[in-house]
């Protein structure tokens, strides 16, 4: 009985990891795994490098991710001629030379508005996959907004059906919104290769490509949690001192004989 009760109550806050969260009309996400969650959470940089290959080898041709300076990809662990490299393989308009040169780290990523496509360099903090409030509203604290989740979930929720509705194509997928969009399925699984062999199945991709646009939208994630931390700290330091003080304080007067 008390068993019971305490596993209630802890689901109830949210403590429960696993299981899907179901979105209602909302779509359905599913509850993802990421190295970045709960207040001890940090990326995983192999994780950020294999999803940067995916979004460059795959949604790029679309999608753009304007906000995202080049230089900042060496907090993925690339070293500056490398980025160099990565960057060279794109071409920016250059206001000043009133023309197109060749992009360098200080450069932004490209912005893609060819097909209607959004940017998609904050869009893990745009979309919520857990809708709140649940309960207390613990969960999106211990597991985030499940931006992340809502990507991977997009990515993978595609049940194959298609119709056609103003000449336009839309494809069903579980977690999009009314559950029809125009993107087709961009990923089908092995679509790129990892050259450390890492798996490459649908899921694998998606959740990948979904922690690297977590980090595009929040790439301080890691020095927010740790000023939270050191912030938290002195806050129990001092309320230990008040404490302190108030017993000193009042010592005297607790204390006095009759
Ligand atoms: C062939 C072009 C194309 C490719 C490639 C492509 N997308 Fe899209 N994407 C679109 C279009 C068009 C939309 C707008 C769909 C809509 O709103 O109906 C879209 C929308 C999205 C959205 C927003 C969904 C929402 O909630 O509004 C996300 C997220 C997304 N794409 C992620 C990706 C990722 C990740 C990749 C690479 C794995 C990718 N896309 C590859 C064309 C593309």
């Amino acid at each position: 009985m008390f068993r019971k009760l305490t596993l209630s109550a802890l689901t109830a806050l949210g403590l429960s990891t696993g299981g899907a969260y179901a979105a209602g009309a909302e779509g359905h996400i599913e509850d993802f795994a990421f190295s970045f969650e709960g207040p001890f959470g940090t990326y995983d940089q192999m994780q950020l490098q294999r999803g940067l290959k995916i979004y460059t080898e795959v949604c790029s041709a679309c999608h753009g991710l304007k906000y995202v300076p080049l230089r900042d990809l060496e907090a993925l662990g690339y070293n500056e001629e490398q980025v160099i490299a990565y960057a060279s393989q794109f071409e920016v308009f250059d206001d000043e030379l009133d023309d197109f040169r060749t992009a360098v780290p200080t450069d932004h990523f490209p912005e893609n508005n060819g097909v209607g496509a959004p940017d998609l360099s904050m869009m893990a903090k745009a979309r919520a996959g857990f809708h709140g409030p649940y309960g207390t509203g613990l969960s999106q604290l211990f597991n985030g907004m499940g931006g992340a989740e809502y990507i991977a979930s997009l990515l993978t929720g595609y049940t194959g059906e298609t119709k056609t509705e103003a000449g336009a194509t839309l494809y069903e997928n579980t977690a999009f919104p009314g559950g029809w969009l125009s993107m087709a399925p961009p990923l089908a699984g092995e679509d790129v290769d990892f050259d450390d062999g890492h798996s490459n199945d649908l899921h694998h991709e998606a959740q990948d490509l979904a922690a690297f646009l977590m980090w595009t939208a929040e790439p301080k994630m890691m020095e927010r949690k740790q000023a939270g931390f050191v912030g938290v700290f002195f806050l129990v330091v001092l309320s230990v001192l008040l404490y302190l003080v108030n017993k000193r304080i009042w010592y005297p007067i607790k204390h006095r004989d009759h």
